[in-house]
């Protein structure tokens, strides 16, 4: 009886095993999975699931169970849904969202464990919308501050975009959500975005603009890649030999899927042969012609497949990108292990407002004019970014924001229960228009007066003022802080700069808020005591930044890029069109640009030119004070370039507060060019008054290394260097030296 039992059992087992194919399989090794579901697929199937169907959707393969694959904008929340092929609303209920600070605010948390929060909170919006793949995060260089999507970005600094970018990727992807880290690479120009051809030297290539990628695929293990809409060596970047096969496949071993930007691809042969892996948005004639299936018109779609059955390709490149969809399908919408989604949850809620509270930048409090001490004091607040809703605009980042609280409901909310009293006047008038693909503000922000008569108005107001908070700055309409184009000035648009001058004159307790992702030139700096960068930060914006206006939230935001007085004193800007916006080609279809600057981007170009900026690269005021001291090390020499050093930091100040201490590495003498010195390693630290903390900043050959174009690799030649540390660029308070053997 026992025999026959255990006969029946071990049949019942071999007869599951038979049924289960080892792709469903869970005990079975991904790549294993992989090459099954690759023997089963018909040449049509393979090439459903490398080019889109929808919008934002590609096929799964039906018969074998794999479900639709669904994309997503990113990076700043999860973007509504818009109609299966048009860039309308499909009219969803629940697909409102919580907006989370733009990058460029995370960047300037220098808190990589914010930025991982950040990225498990995405993942868990994402997931339960329904989404495979959040399109983000971007980690392109802040090259130009006219730059249009500098604040879907992390700053000019290609360690610190590094650091910020891992933890984001992890935390996203442990949702089983992919990340579709973008826009790989060189894409540093909204203008003419699709034209622009970059020519760059190798090194600066390598030292300043590829570092994040290289850390998001590395480090973060990265699931997706969006190819650039431009061109590097003739080449698009979302089919291109040399930036996806060499560096990105082959260098660095990426075994996730490149995505072409939408309408990113431009010809079969290069999209077969050059990396692409699934390829979206195409605007083939098909699509602007309306086609009933426009799809098929594809580069990846029916034209490759007729390729292939004609014998102008063989299945070769074809099953490598089908190879690396499944593996993306096994890894997210396959994946039975994902854990729950959640939308609008409060602990979301909390990590906008905790990422928004790090971000903001105090860059200046003369006379500490900050914290505002409401009790019985009357508070003007000018400015239509006192209003405004930033949530909606800028391109392919906006969102539909279940919420979002504008800087005065925010004051409005925290001062509700005092004695004080706020008052509005509106200043200027922006662009009072508020839709983005159908999503609208639903706020009505016209204003006929003239701009002689807002700012008059304000004036008046602001004489009898203890306060004067103007929030102004730019916002995502075009030519401001919006994809598809670059700001044509550094200045201030919408009479700004009058208005601010104005005010300043008649209030001395004028504190400046500026919203945007870019900095912006302050010719009136020295007449305003207090200025602080509030980005984009999404739905707790108000009361992110009203927790820092009244002092509930000490500041601890470092700027992630230099603040430049104005335009003479950015590199891109140092060499005339040639190097920005670049020189078109005869024919008009293609634009030189040549980064002349090289690696010499941001304090790396002030540094080398001695030029004082209006504020410098990882600057950032606190309502208490710091001293950074006693920079020291177990050895002064290394042989295998990793050092370890220790640093002194105390809070000098009479409340609890965090500092960024940021190390820099100079290499003294050296048979190539180097920048004065480099940020290497970082650590932001919470101090009580009085109390000193000893932190130990740990860095590599690699920091110790510049890009050897003779080679094709990291270099680092023996000799000496120095460490400094401090709490930003300009301010490096100890140092010491050290020998590489
Ligand atoms: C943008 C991408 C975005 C895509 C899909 C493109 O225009 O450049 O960043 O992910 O659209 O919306």
């Amino acid at each position: 009886m026992k025999y026959r039992i255990t006969l029946f059992l071990s049949a019942f087992s071999l007869l599951l095993q038979a049924q289960t194919p080892v792709y469903l399989d869970p005990s079975k090794g991904i790549e294993d999975r992989v090459e099954d579901a690759l023997s089963r697929m018909t040449l049509a199937e393979k090439i459903d699931v490398i080019h889109a169907q929808s919008k934002f959707s590609s096929a799964g393969v039906k018969r074998l169970g794999f479900p639709d694959f669904w994309t997503d904008d990113g990076p700043h929340g999860v973007r509504p849904d818009v109609l299966w092929d048009e860039w309308e609303q499909a009219g969803q209920t629940n697909d409102s969202c919580v907006a989370f600070p733009a990058l460029t605010c995370l960047a300037a948390t220098w808190h990589p464990q914010l930025s991982s929060l950040y990225g498990r909170a995405l993942g868990e919006e994402a997931l339960y919308r329904g989404k495979g793949m959040i399109l983000g995060p971007g980690v392109n260089i802040y090259r130009t501050p006219l730059g249009g999507r500098n604040f879907e970005y992390m700053g000019e600094d290609p360690y610190l975009t590094s650091r910020m970018v891992i933890p984001y990727v992890q935390g996203l992807q442990s949702c089983g959500v992919a990340s579709c880290v973008k826009h790989y690479c060189l894409n540093n120009d909204e203008e003419y975005r699709h034209q622009v051809n970059v020519i760059i030297s190798d090194r600066a290539l390598h030292e300043i603009y590829l570092p994040g990628f290289e850390a998001a695929v590395k480090e973060g293990k990265a699931w997706g890649i969006m190819g650039a809409y431009n061109l590097y060596k003739d080449e698009h970047n979302c089919h291109n030999q040399y930036t996806l096969n060499k560096i990105l496949k082959q260098d660095w071993g990426f075994d996730g899927v490149v995505v072409s930007d939408w309408g990113g691809a431009h010809d079969l042969d290069q999209a077969v042969r050059n990396g692409l892996d699934m390829e979206f948005g195409t605007w083939t004639d098909g699509l602007t012609m309306g086609a009933t299936n426009a799809y098929d018109n594809y580069y990846l779609s029916k034209g490759y497949q007729k390729a292939i059955l004609e014998g102008r390709y063989t299945t070769k490149e074809l099953d490598e990108k089908v190879r690396r969809v499944l593996r993306l399908f096994f890894r997210t919408t396959m994946n039975r292990q994902r854990p729950y989604g959640f939308l609008c949850s409060e602990e979301h809620y909390v990590t906008a407002r905790l990422v928004a509270g790090e971000g903001i930048v105090l860059l200046q409090n003369d006379r500490n004019v900050l914290p505002i001490q409401p009790k019985g004091k009357k508070i003007l607040v000018v400015g239509e970014n006192a209003i405004k809703m930033m949530t909606v605009g800028g391109g392919s980042s906006s969102l539909k924001a279940q919420h979002e609280i504008s800087p005065l409901q925010g004051l409005q909310e925290r001062l509700k229960a005092s004695d004080c009293q706020i008052e509005f006047a509106r200043g200027y008038v922006g662009d009072v228009g508020g839709s983005y693909n159908g999503v609208t503000t639903g706020q009505d922000l016209k204003d006929d007066r003239s701009p002689e008569e807002l700012i008059n108005e304000a004036v008046e107001k602001a004489k009898t003022a203890d306060y004067v908070v103007i929030f102004g700055g730019l916002n995502k309409s075009d030519y401001q802080d919006c994809e598809g184009h670059d700001r044509k000035t550094m200045d201030l648009p919408y009479n700004q700069d009058k208005l601010i001058t104005a005010l300043a004159s008649v209030n001395k307790q004028t504190i400046y808020v500026n919203i945007s992702g870019n900095a912006v030139s302050m010719p009136w700096r020295k007449q305003v005591p207090a200025i602080v960068q509030g980005w984009f930060l999404g739905s707790e914006a108000g009361i992110g930044l009203a927790d820092v206006l009244l002092g509930k939230t000490n500041p601890s935001g470092h700027l992630p890029f230099t603040w430049y007085e104005n335009l003479s004193q950015v590199g891109a800007h140092s060499f005339g069109e040639a190097a920005f916006p670049g020189i078109w080609r005869e024919g008009k279809k293609i634009i030189d640009e040549e980064y002349k600057e090289g690696i010499y981007v941001g304090y790396r170009w002030t540094d080398m030119k001695k030029l004082k900026p209006a504020f410098a690269f990882g600057h950032g005021l606190s309502y208490t004070t710091f001293k950074v001291s006693n920079l020291r090390s177990d050895f002064d020499e290394t042989t295998d370039g990793n050092m370890t050093f220790k640093v002194d930091v105390t809070n000098t100040g009479d409340c609890t507060g965090a500092d960024v201490v940021q190390l820099y590495i100079s290499d003294v003498k050296c048979s190539v060019d180097r920048p004065v010195k480099e940020l290497k390693a970082f650590r932001k630290v919470m101090l009580k008054p009085g109390e000193t903390k000893t932190i130990t900043l740990s860095t590599d050959k690699r920091a110790l290394s510049f890009w050897d174009e003779a080679t094709g690799g990291w270099k680092a030649e023996p000799g000496e260097f120095i460490a400094w540390a401090g709490d930003s660029s300009d301010h490096l308070t100890c140092k010491m030296k050290f020998t590489l053997k």
